[in-house]
């Protein structure tokens, strides 16, 4: 297969690619993608979403379930009325509108819900909508803590529902030609992936009347969040495990509150390493105050570098350029000056800037298209198959690499997690 079949449109994706790279190691490594292709035809009734939080995320996530095939938005909720507002208008004065979930919970109508609220509601909302006999759809990262992401776990398994979180790069089909290549062997064994997320922003927005800068701006504080560890680390440690194939044996970091000393509480700098069987490394970095590199994962194997949101992969072993040659360049670009060097077997081991090769690009919506998978697993009312066990290890990852910061020593991955 060329990376060609690989320009497809969002539609031929869910009903053909993915059947045509199954047998090429991507079954086992992504099985809820294969299981979404695979499902019966996307007809009949539409599965019917109450959307908990009308913010930036949850507007997109509406306009994302619009365009599904088997979902449909069936009440929105958000205890903000100008947010709740901007729901309606997007879905329209049909739908209903709640200012509290319970009350949208009361009214049924659904089967269930999505929840795009502050990381610290995520648990106690998904609670309540178990307890009303419904399948959840719930943002990353799973929960504040690590004991409420193992909670959700639990309570989606006893009240056998479907618990669904929202790691888009899971159903992106980019990525998706990216873990086909690796299993192919393309790279060679991974033994690190350098990741980051790198942005130029104070992440501070405006409070409008009406509301306080701890509903406005949760990320930047502790009771709601874990800063960016679990609003961007989560879906690239989720990457991480996924291209690793394991979870992490232990973390190490550091974090500071660096450049943004503006009354927030969680770190606006963090570096950390996630060790792996074998000595393999996923090593990390996140910050708020140069977007030069910005949001990467680099997979590293003996043989070549893949860059999942660059869309390219790379040789190992480029054509060599002789130092003499390169610096001669250099003088004819006036980046440099005319220095004495060794000889003209010498090589600089400077970074390879080739062009590299193209993953495929296409006309999709990863966002979209984890709602049609998540449609076809309530109206089964069985779990995409391997989905909640990454999201799970993802966020665990995320929170367990927020105690190694504030302890300021290395944290082992912990063994009461609930079997997923
Ligand atoms: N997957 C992604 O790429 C991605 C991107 C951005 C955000 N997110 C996630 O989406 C979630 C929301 O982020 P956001 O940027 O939209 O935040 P936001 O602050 O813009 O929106 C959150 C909304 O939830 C509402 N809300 C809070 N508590 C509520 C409650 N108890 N009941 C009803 N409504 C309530 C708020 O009024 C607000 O409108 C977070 O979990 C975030 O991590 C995911």
């Amino acid at each position: 297969m060329t990376d060609k079949d690989f320009d497809f449109t969002r539609r031929a994706f869910l009903d053909g690619v993915l059947k045509a790279t199954a047998g090429a190691g991507v079954a086992a490594a992504a099985p809820w993608a294969v299981s979404a292709a695979s499902a019966a035809p996307l007809s009949g009734d539409r599965v019917r979403l109450g959307v908990i939080g009308t913010g930036d995320r949850g507007r997109t996530l509406i306009r994302n379930i619009l365009k599904t095939r088997n979902c449909a938005v069936a009440a929105v909720c958000d205890n903000f009325a100008p947010h709740l507002a901007k729901a309606q208008a997007i879905v329209g004065a049909n739908v209903p509108a709640f200012a509290d979930h319970r009350a949208m919970l009361d009214a049924r109508g659904l089967d269930a819900v999505v929840i795009a609220t502050p990381l610290d509601f995520h648990a106690p909302l998904a609670f309540d909508a178990f307890g009303a006999g419904l399948h959840v759809w719930c943002e990353k990262a799973m929960a504040r803590t690590i004991a409420d992401c193992s909670a959700m776990v639990k309570r989606s398994q006893d009240s056998a529902k479907v618990l669904q979180i929202g790691h888009q790069r899971m159903f992106h089909p980019t990525y998706l030609n990216a873990l086909k290549r690796v299993k192919a062997g393309e790279i060679g064994p991974v033994t690190q992936i350098r990741a980051s997320w790198h942005r130029n922003t104070s992440w501070r927005r405006p409070i409008p009347p009406g509301s306080t800068d701890r509903k406005i701006n949760w990320r930047l504080y502790r009771e709601a969040s874990a800063g960016l560890m679990t609003e961007l680390a989560t879906h690239q440690l989720q990457v991480g495990n996924w291209f690793l194939d394991a979870v992490p044996t232990r973390v190490i970091g550091s974090g500071s509150i660096c450049f943004w000393k503006d009354g927030r509480e969680v770190y606006d700098h963090v570096a950390l390493v996630y060790e792996y069987s074998d000595g393999r490394k996923f090593v990390y970095t996140s910050h708020l105050n140069n977007a030069r590199y910005g949001c990467e994962e680099q997979i590293q194997g003996s043989k070549g570098t893949i860059e999942p949101e660059l869309g390219r992969i790379y040789q190992e072993v480029p054509p060599k350029v002789l130092a003499l040659q390169r610096m001669q360049e250099d003088v004819k670009r006036g980046h440099k000056r005319t220095v004495p060097i060794g000889g003209a077997t010498w090589f600089p081991e400077l970074p390879v800037t080739t062009p590299g090769d193209s993953l495929g690009w296409g006309e999709y919506d990863e966002t979209m298209l984890q709602f049609e998978g998540f449609g076809e697993a309530v109206r089964a009312g069985k779990p995409l198959p391997g989905m909640l066990a990454q999201a799970y290890a993802a966020s665990v990852a995320s929170l367990l690499g927020e105690q190694a910061m504030d302890r300021g020593e290395a944290v082992t991955w912990p063994t009461d997690l609930i079997a997923v």
